[in-house]
């Protein structure tokens, strides 16, 4: 049996599953939860065995071990990407979004704007609106399938509006893209010439499939007084709530900058439990990452053709990146409300609503399948029974005054 098959307990103070969180936003504990994006897998031995000796220990004392983190992230990344990175251009937060909301406030003044692309990791619209700066939305184009950045959209609003930065999300949530570096570069030459920042945000960029290739908007050329890097080593190895982020900035002006605030709010260093879980997962962690990726992948087959062959009513976006499959059910031509009563109530799965990726997308959901294959096969043997029986006549659609809407 694979390692990735178990199923292991799932606890309820976990964000996911917490019966609180359940009720509030899909009206009901009764669902398999597959919103939030973590894992359910075992993570890897060497970072269990980080985190075990230390709490074997029975002194603590302050201990700072940033420049060792920041060394395995350095030599990670020139292995698993081939990118050369200055270990002393790096400064520790707490989280990456932590990171953007510093760099957002440093970057632009208030009522600034900054360019998302939509649809996009929905906290992006938080981090931006509480620092008082504004959402300048670019929207993705879907062509031939396949979700497209619109740079004509990007370049007018550059010209037209005041944008400071752009928040690049590298590999894309939640459409999966992971962005080719020709559309990188043109991204960077749009942002050398409007003297704009991006902010790229890559903390998928480990979990990419087979036929991509990521490529950090830190590779490129002539972009290194446009650009900060957030990354972070939850995604990668499931280490959501035991690890810090880490901002990326290479120009010495702008790191200074970063450091300063940072260092100021005393938020440059993490725990020790954070810092040598990390140490322990870009060292050691290498190979679970590859039978993760093989296991993922397998996981992305058997979905495309369960959606293929059972469900084609349902448009897949089948991902180049991350754990997470976007859904469109535009074609079932029911309600937002009966949609997520279908989904919610008869399927019984809590699935991200795709609006909080960006109001118009009602009709669309995304799944985190990060699980066992079995609880994801389960999923869709579900979801399908719920599409085959149609929205049931408890149902009551306010929204289409449809009292009964397939019977
Ligand atoms: C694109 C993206 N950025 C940031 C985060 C959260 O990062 P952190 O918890 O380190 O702030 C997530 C989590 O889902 C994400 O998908």
């Amino acid at each position: 049996m694979n390692q990735f098959d178990t199923i292991h307990r799932i606890e309820h103070n976990f964000a996911k599953s917490n019966p609180n969180y359940l009720k509030d936003m899909f009206g009901t504990t009764d669902v398999m939860p597959l919103w939030i994006a973590d894992m359910d897998f075992e993570i890897a031995k060497p970072i269990q065995e980080a985190l075990q000796k230390l709490v074997t220990r029975n002194v603590y004392a302050y201990e700072f071990n940033t420049g060792d983190v920041f060394k395995a992230i350095s030599d990670w990344n020139l292995k698993r990407h081939q990118l050369k990175l200055n270990p002393k251009s790096f400064v520790q937060v707490s989280g990456v979004l932590t990171g953007i909301g510093v760099l957002i406030r440093e970057l632009s003044d208030e009522s600034e704007g900054i360019l998302v692309q939509t649809p996009v990791y929905h906290q992006f619209f938080k981090v931006i609106e509480s620092a008082g700066r504004k959402v300048v939305s670019n929207k993705l184009k879907v062509v031939d399938g396949q979700y497209q950045m619109d740079f004509e959209d990007i370049e007018h609003k550059l010209k037209k509006l005041n944008i400071k930065a752009i928040l690049l999300c590298n590999p894309h949530n939640p459409i999966g893209r992971v962005w080719t570096k020709e559309e990188l570069q043109k991204l960077v030459h749009l942002a050398n010439e409007y003297d704009v920042t991006i902010i790229s945000d890559e903390i998928h960029s480990d979990i990419v499939y087979s036929g991509s290739r990521f490529n950090s908007i830190a590779s490129l050329e002539n972009n290194q007084n446009h650009i900060a890097v957030l990354g972070s080593p939850a995604k990668t190895f499931g280490m959501q709530s035991i690890s810090n982020g880490y901002l990326y900035v290479p120009n010495q002006d702008t790191l200074n900058l970063i450091k300063h605030i940072i260092g100021s709010l005393y938020l440059d260093h993490g725990s020790i439990h954070s810092a040598n879980a990390t140490i322990a997962a870009y060292t050691k962690g290498e190979e679970w990452l590859d039978n993760l990726l093989e296991y993922l992948e397998k996981t992305m087959y058997w979905i495309e053709n369960f959606v293929q062959n059972e469900l084609p009513e349902v448009t897949l976006f089948k991902p180049e990146g991350t754990y997470q499959v976007w859904l469109d059910f535009s074609k079932l031509n029911i309600s937002d409300a009966a949609l997520k009563h279908l989904v919610v109530n008869q399927a019984k799965l809590a699935l991200t609503p795709g609006d909080w990726f960006e109001g118009l997308h009602t009709q669309f959901m995304r799944m985190n399948v990060a699980s066992p294959l079995s609880k994801i096969q389960q999923a869709f043997h579900q979801l399908k029974k719920a599409l085959d029986e149609g929205v049931n006549c408890s149902y009551n659609d306010e929204e289409s005054s449809n009292e009964c809407c397939s019977c």
